[in-house]
């Protein structure tokens, strides 16, 4: 009789989301790197952001060839980062703190250390072994040409032959991302009860949810499909270069043989029902890169997953009508099927947003704007101290990007260099050992200490605007976003009638009339001014108003 509407806001669809690199984050063990434990002793500083919960990138049994995304046991915690008791802990004191926990999980590829790939390599062509993975024979005389043109999203081919038990090269397999990496073949049943098994797992021991790594990526179509424009591909998904388009993006990367496939779905649905079964409720959000943007709805449809990452927006340019068209775009694509948006300025596969955007100032003024829009929030470790990518030598660099595409593409170790936390302390207190990625100098005036008795500073600019999203959220701010006209170079909207934002993306100071009695609640950066209707606001500046 009643049909099940969408009237009570689940607390994904307005929680801010804190990812935590584990490995960068806090090591408690003086071993250079992040661990579970060190994540445990800072949940204080988390809770004193005021986030809802934390997404913690892998930390399971893995030789660490891709920071961990190259998993060898989903089950288990590396050594590294601790035991599966630290995981356990870790939910509960992250539960007592009033924050939920998401992990990742990484269904397209397993790493080559995975029992079943060593079983897959010891066993023939065509073996059971053999099928839970991408094996196939190549093109051309002696099979010595890849199966097909597809190229790994971390340059170079997709392809890598293999030396059979006779000692002759033999098959190739396939692997979408570093060698090292064997995409799975979720045509094999094995697979998929595996990953079910491993949902369960983590579920049992009170995991609020996941974050699905390459979520479009699971099925392929045939492998004798090959790919109009590889290049293209690479270059279309290299969130290092801005200044890409919509439009542009989606010309490169339609038709993509193994990104979207229909089927995929069918796994998404399996999963929600998992999550339903538990008490509390249980979410998960897809790592899905697919243009047009329109495509990636399908993910959230109320069957299937419950967040899609948006990272249309993050690679936005600064301007009011990029701006502009973004948000309207996801709101407006996502609410064909109901679902809210989330919204994402960087991660670790990303230049930080003080880098891409090259100016602190814009940063902060782009995250208020973020901050303020209806829907998820999702920050990156060192975002709030408003940190800019690690200044790296090229031989301290590990990402296989950088390796694979023979240190063309830079990779992503710039925006995964370890915490500063404390000033005083060496290593600006991340680790008493030697940090696995060199920590500079310059990163000293923007550790956390120097920041906590600053009012100005980055850290209590996110802690405000955390805050007052909150209590803006209690006193009933609409979940609808309306535009207002403004002059240009200003991006301007309301939630409902007593709360309005104004962006300035341009150069200058700009008055904007409000039409109304208006008070600055919350500015980005100090100089704005009120004078009757008319408010004044500076250069690179977000205002957030009330009325
Ligand atoms: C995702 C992860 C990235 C990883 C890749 C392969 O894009 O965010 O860090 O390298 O998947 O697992
Ligand atoms: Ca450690």
């Amino acid at each position: 009789m009643f049909k099940s509407e969408k009237s009570t806001v689940a607390w994904w669809d307005t929680a801010v989301i804190y990812q935590v690199y584990p490995r960068s984050f806090k090591d408690s063990n003086g071993d250079g790197e992040g661990d579970l434990r060190g994540v445990i002793n800072e949940i204080p500083y988390l809770q004193s952001l005021g986030i809802d919960a934390i997404w913690l990138s892998p930390f399971f049994k893995s030789p660490n060839k891709d920071g961990g995304y190259d998993v060898s046991d989903p089950r288990d915690v590396d050594p590294r980062f601790g035991k599966i008791s630290d995981a356990e802990d870790l939910i509960e004191e992250a539960h007592s703190a009033g924050i939920k926990v998401i992990f990742d999980i990484v269904p397209n590829h397993f790493s080559s250390e995975h029992l079943w790939f060593k079983a897959a390599l010891a066993s023939k062509p065509g073996s059971p072994e053999r099928d839970r993975f991408h094996f196939a024979d190549g093109q051309g005389e002696g099979g010595n040409t890849p199966p097909n043109n597809w190229n790994s999203i971390f340059n170079g081919p997709a392809w890598t032959r293999v030396i059979e038990t006779d000692g002759k090269p033999g098959q190739w397999y396939l692997h979408l991302f570093d060698s090292s990496q064997p995409d799975l073949n979720w045509e094999n049943k094995d697979v998929s009860d595996d990953f079910e098994k491993t949902i369960r797992f983590w579920l049992d021991r009170g995991l609020d949810g996941f974050r699905i790594d390459v979520a479009h990526g699971l099925y392929k179509s045939d492998i004798h499909t090959n790919h109009r424009d590889p290049e293209g591909l690479t270059h279309a998904l290299r969130l290092d270069l801005g200044g890409m388009d919509h439009d542009v993006r989606t010309a490169l990367l339609s038709d993509i043989p193994f990104f979207g496939q229909t089927k995929t779905h069918e796994i998404y649905r399996k999963w929600r029902t998992i999550l339903d079964s538990y008490p509390d409720k249980r979410m998960a959000v897809a790592e899905a890169f697919l243009y047009p943007t329109s495509r990636l709805a399908d993910y959230v449809r109320p069957d299937e997953l419950h967040q899609v990452f948006n990272f249309d927006y993050m690679a936005v340019e600064w301007s009011a009508e990029k701006i502009r068209d973004s948000v309207n775009r996801s709101i407006q694509e996502l609410a064909g099927v109901g679902a809210i948006p989330s919204w994402v300025m960087d991660n670790h596969d990303s230049p930080r947003v003080v880098s891409r955007l090259k100016s602190e100032d814009k940063a902060r003024a782009f995250a208020l704007l973020t901050h303020a829009l209806p829907g998820a929030v999702y920050v990156y470790q060192g975002e709030e101290l408003g940190l800019a990518d690690g200044i790296i030598p090229d031989e301290a660099r590990q990402d296989p990007s950088y390796i694979r595409s023979g240190g063309k593409d830079k990779g992503r170790d710039g925006a995964r260099v370890p915490l500063p936390w404390n000033s005083k302390e060496s290593n600006f207190g991340f680790s008493t050992g030697t940090p696995w990625l060199p920590m500079h100098s310059s990163m000293k005036a923007h550790s956390a200490d120097l920041q906590e008795g600053d009012s100005g500073s980055f850290l209590n600019l996110y802690r405000t605007s955390f805050a007052l999203r909150k209590r803006l959220a209690t006193q009933g701010v609409s979940k609808e976003l309306v535009w207002r006209e403004g002059p240009e170079g200003i991006v301007y909207f309301t939630r409902g009638s007593g709360f309005s934002v104004l962006a300035n993306t341009t150069d200058a100071p700009i008055d904007v009339n409000v039409h109304t009695a208006v008070m600055v609640i919350l500015e980005s950066k100090g100089g704005a001014s009120v004078d009757g209707t008319i408010v004044t606001v500076p250069a690179h500046t977000t205002l957030w108003l009330q009325s």
